[in-house]
């Protein structure tokens, strides 16, 4: 990766993250890392078929061995209150009711859980733990499925819906998009600990600790300030950490029944099973254009699969609303239950697929209308209001993005005919498409202690997935009180911390940066408070008017009624400092739309006798306001860009009809990009703030990374071939 133009803002030169160190040497702890006293292990049994009932499990045989504790079933458990009877299971919302029913909806659904003194003796255990069943006929075929199922209106509808069809130039195809599994690097894990009959307390690896709290809370019965959850490091997420999954329960229930904290740590292969993925989907969009390109109406149609449990629904249209300014738009979209587990948000959830639909069909048509494919985006684009809702754009540069993503990829170079440009075996592509996203933001709170030497920790409970926010949240302090990085120390994902929302939809620091910079002001005013027993001038001080700096502080300017800050602690007869403070969005959510945006544009080389694509490169440029820290924000994009790459050469979660089951559901089965795969990938930012998201002007930028991006390399693939490739991955098969 390379930093592109944008010059280190002051304070602001890539350095390393809070978390570095502690990650590289192996001092970070992740949830499963962790040893609590007397701990004991639980193993999951899934279900070896697709779909019936239970009719009895034996479990003899795995309890009479040495160091088996117990082993649950959904006849022999702990009472969970929330999960009491039918309808108190369906108000809790919690999914799949693990442990609670005899229905089996998917293979490998957890039917019962070992508990053993070590993982050895619970792995060795469950393997002896079998069922009878009465199997009903499972289905797992969406594309067999789907069309059977009818479309439902998505958002507003504008204009008529056939008008597409009436235009001189029109697309009308459809694009298939194959189940992706997240797969962060650290497999999901709970170590539950009652520590007394009300009191739990969890290491847990999510992206939220106070949303894990508030649903165990309200499943067992208990103030959320009774549930401690701890998720300090959190070694990647990508939406799998968002939902509360049934694993985490089964551990908190083995633990309630062998009365011992317990160790719970999906293997891999139930990673891509019970923590979420990315659901199929088909779509079709019909879009037409009038003869100077400009876009007369689109019609989108999206279905995707479920589970037969939970209707999921991931929003697959919402893109197609709120980029292009077109007068007649209808958007439709329908869910399909299958018998596999519930999906759930994954990589930029929705509008990424729905971006891969529409960012393609704009590419087709702009080859009839022999119109530069950035021409044409740059003729539609909705920029001064949102198309939807109508409401005014706080900002939104995606032009500004195009342009520039164009000159650093030279697109001027590129040739207007597909099929064009060859070196040898291999054929050369440009391609191009835009991603949005919704920049949202949340309430959230933080706290800062200070030390009498001027040292402060900034703490909150929201988690840092890896995007940087520990070190973002040190920047804004830096910022905000001048106090040297070095003496700022970061703490995060604990839910004891001021409660914070969890870290996902590219919100993280819009909703966390309010709350610092609220905290550092509050800071400033208690200190304030204090030296106004020593200097009169502090009295009626408002923030603005004071400054810290490392070793004290001062009125309006620098060492002007200096105070420092082992004097004040001294004559406060302090030992510590700590203040807490709030933020979240007001009034100017109603007034305006916030949106996030990006455009990609890749260079591909594609050879014609193997089939074998390859990255040339690929370049980023992201609106996602104000960027915080640069290095942080372009670590994030270029691993956005490399989820790109996997979701159009290679992710896909094979299914086998026959069996209901998912196979290569491993780290060597299932493919996704590594560093072989992802070439120089640049990342620039527009970098303007948008002073109304939050305080520190940052818009959020992880989801838009990828957005877009899939269609972007598709495209490129057409314009070194002349093969227009709708349905992901494009892997070579689908190229010869
Ligand atoms: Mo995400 S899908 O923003 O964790």
């Amino acid at each position: 990766m390379r930093f592109f133009e944008n010059q280190p803002l002051v304070n602001n030169a890539p350095e390393g993250r809070v978390e570095g160190v502690a990650k590289v040497t192996g001092s970070g702890k992740y949830a499963a890392e962790y040893k609590v006293a007397n701990q004991c292990y639980a193993v999951l049994v899934g279900s070896t078929i697709a779909a019936g009932t239970i009719n009895r499990i034996h479990v003899e045989e795995a309890k009479e061995l040495a160091g088996v504790l117990d082993v649950i079933t959904h006849l022999h458990k702990p009472i969970v209150p929330g999960m009491a009877d039918a309808a108190k299971i369906k108000e809790s919302r919690f999914g799949l009711p693990i442990l609670h029913t005899d229905t089996v909806y998917f293979k490998g659904q957890p039917i019962a859980v070992v508990i053993a003194e070590t993982l050895e003796d619970a792995t060795y255990a469950a393997s002896l733990v079998w069922a009878e069943y009465t199997t009903r006929e499972a289905n797992v075929n969406f594309d067999q499925l789907h069309p059977g199922v009818a479309t439902k209106a998505d958002g507003k509808e504008r204009g008529s819906v056939s008008a597409w069809a009436d235009a001189p130039y029109k697309v009308d195809a459809s694009y298939n998009i194959q189940h992706e599994v997240h797969n962060p690097m650290e497999m999901h894990a709970t170590i539950a600990h009652w520590e007394s009959a009300d009191k739990l307390k969890l290491y847990d690896k999510n992206q939220g600790v106070n949303n894990v709290q508030r649903i165990f809370a309200k499943l067992w019965n208990i103030p959320p300030a009774n549930i401690e959850v701890i998720s300090e490091f959190v070694g990647g997420g990508f939406g799998s950490g968002l939902r509360v999954w049934p694993h985490a329960l089964a551990a908190i229930m083995a633990a309630r029944q062998v009365n011992r904290p317990v160790k719970l740590v999906l293997t891999r292969p139930q990673m891509f099973l019970l923590v979420g993925y990315r659901p199929q989907s088909w779509q079709q969009v019909q879009l037409g254009a009038d003869s100077n390109g400009r876009f007369t109406g689109i019609r989108h149609q999206a279905k995707h699969s479920t589970s037969l449990y939970e209707d999921f629904n991931d929003g697959i249209t919402r893109v197609t609303r709120m980029v292009y300014q077109i007068p007649n738009v209808k958007t439709e979209s329908a869910n399909v239950p299958l018998n596999l587990s519930t999906p759930t948000w994954m990589r930029g959830p929705g509008d990424c697929t729905g971006a891969f639909a529409v960012e393609s069909a704009i590419d087709e048509l702009s080859y009839q209308l022999k119109m530069d494919p950035v021409a044409l985006r740059l003729k539609n684009l909705a920029l001064t209001q949102h198309p939807e809702s109508g409401k005014p754009w706080s900002t939104n540069f995606l032009n500004e993005c195009i342009e520039k993503g164009a000159a650093m990829i030279h697109w001027q170079d590129r040739q207007p005919q597909p099929a064009q440009q060859k070196e040898g075996d291999w054929a050369i592509g440009y391609g191009m498409a835009t991603g949005m996203w919704n920049a949202g933001r949340g309430n959230a709170g933080a706290a800062i202690k200070m030390q009498p030497d001027g040292t402060i920790t900034v703490q909150t409970a929201m988690t840092d997935i890896g995007t940087g926010t520990g070190t973002a949240m040190q920047n804004i302090t830096h910022e905000q009180t001048g106090i040297t990085k070095s003496k700022i120390k970061i703490e995060l994902g604990h839910s004891t911390l001021p409660a914070a929302p969890s870290q996902g939809g590219s919100t993280g620091l819009s909703s966390i940066s309010g709350a610092v910079v609220a905290t550092c002001n509050a800071l400033k005013q208690k200190l304030a408070g204090y030296a106004a027993t020593q200097e009169e001038v502090y009295k009626s001080a408002a923030p603005a008017d004071i400054l810290l700096s490392d070793t004290g502080i001062s009125y309006q300017t620098h060492n002007h009624h200096f105070i420092s800050y082992n004097s004040l602690f001294e004559k406060n007869h302090l030992t510590e400092v700590e203040v807490e403070a709030s933020a979240g969005p007001g009034a100017e959510r109603q007034q305006y739309a916030f949106c996030s945006s990006a455009a990609h544009f890749c260079r591909v080389k594609v050879n014609i006798k193997t089939g074998k694509v390859k990255i040339d490169k690929m370049v980023a440029v992201v609106d996602g306001g104000r960027i915080v820290n640069e290095k942080a924000a372009a670590n994030q994009v270029s691993g956005a860009a490399v989820g790109g790459i996997g979701m159009a050469l290679m992710e896909e979660q094979a299914v086998d009809h026959r069996y209901a089951s998912l196979v290569g559901n491993d780290l060597a089965g299932y493919h996704f990009a590594v560093n072989a795969d992802a070439p120089i990938i640049e990342v620039a930012f527009i970098n303007k703030p948008d002073t109304n998201s939050n305080p520190s002007g940052a818009k959020g930028l992880g989801e838009v990374g990828i957005i877009g991006s899939a269609a972007a390399i598709a495209n490129a693939i057409y314009h070194a071939t002349g093969k227009r490739l709708r349905n992901l991955p494009v892997t070579p098969d689908k190229i010869l």
